[in-house]
């Protein structure tokens, strides 16, 4: 079983993932690092090298491959879910986790890093704070839909949030094979 941990940029699953599996006994996997580390180069560059759609294959690739694994959580990028094919893979291996934080919670975080090293890529052309706008409205449906348990993160700890997700996820006799 895979548990996939999916929201927006700036909410915490690359925080949570690590917890998360040392709790479970498992290994974790933050997507865009796998992608950057078979890429051979960070994700901003392959968004200004290469261009979105060759970052959205590597990562539908990376995903295909990490939602075939065990005992593994995967800390997906906040766009993947926005794939076909990898949001049926997430749904098929196991819990689907959507920590989810509100707009101003999620800009503040993300207006913290703004031009900072290794920075996040812009995806739209709209001004930042615009694009979170723009892009939560997009895909707050689609994380809802995907998601098998959510977690309204508020200012909750990591801890407290991993708790909250162990408290959700369903009986290990339920779990795929
Ligand atoms: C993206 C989110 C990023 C990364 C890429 C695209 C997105 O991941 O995959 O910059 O489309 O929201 P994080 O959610 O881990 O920041």
């Amino acid at each position: 079983m895979v548990i996939t941990l999916i929201g927006f940029r700036g909410v915490g699953k690359s925080s949570v993932a690590p917890q998360l599996a040392a709790r479970l006994g498992w290994e974790w996997i933050d997507a865009d690092r796998e992608v950057a580390d078979r890429a051979g180069k960070s994700i901003p560059d392959i968004f200004s090298q290469d261009g979105e759609p060759v970052f959205r294959k590597w990562e539908a690739d990376v995903m295909n491959d990490l939602l075939h694994r065990d005992c593994l959580v995967v800390a997906a990028g906040g766009g993947a879910v926005m794939n076909d094919q990898t949001r049926r893979l997430m749904q098929e291996a196991g819990p689907v986790v959507w920590l989810q934080a509100a707009l101003e919670t999620i800009w503040s975080r993300i207006a913290a890093t703004l031009g900072g090293e290794g920075g996040r890529p812009a995806l739209t052309e709209h001004d930042p704070r615009t694009e979170v706008e723009i892009l939560l409205n997009q895909r707050e449906p689609v994380y809802a839909a995907a998601a098998s348990v959510t977690i309204r993160t508020g200012d909750h700890s990591i801890a407290a949030i991993v708790d909250e997700i162990v408290a959700q996820l369903p009986a290990q006799s339920e779990w795929p094979e």
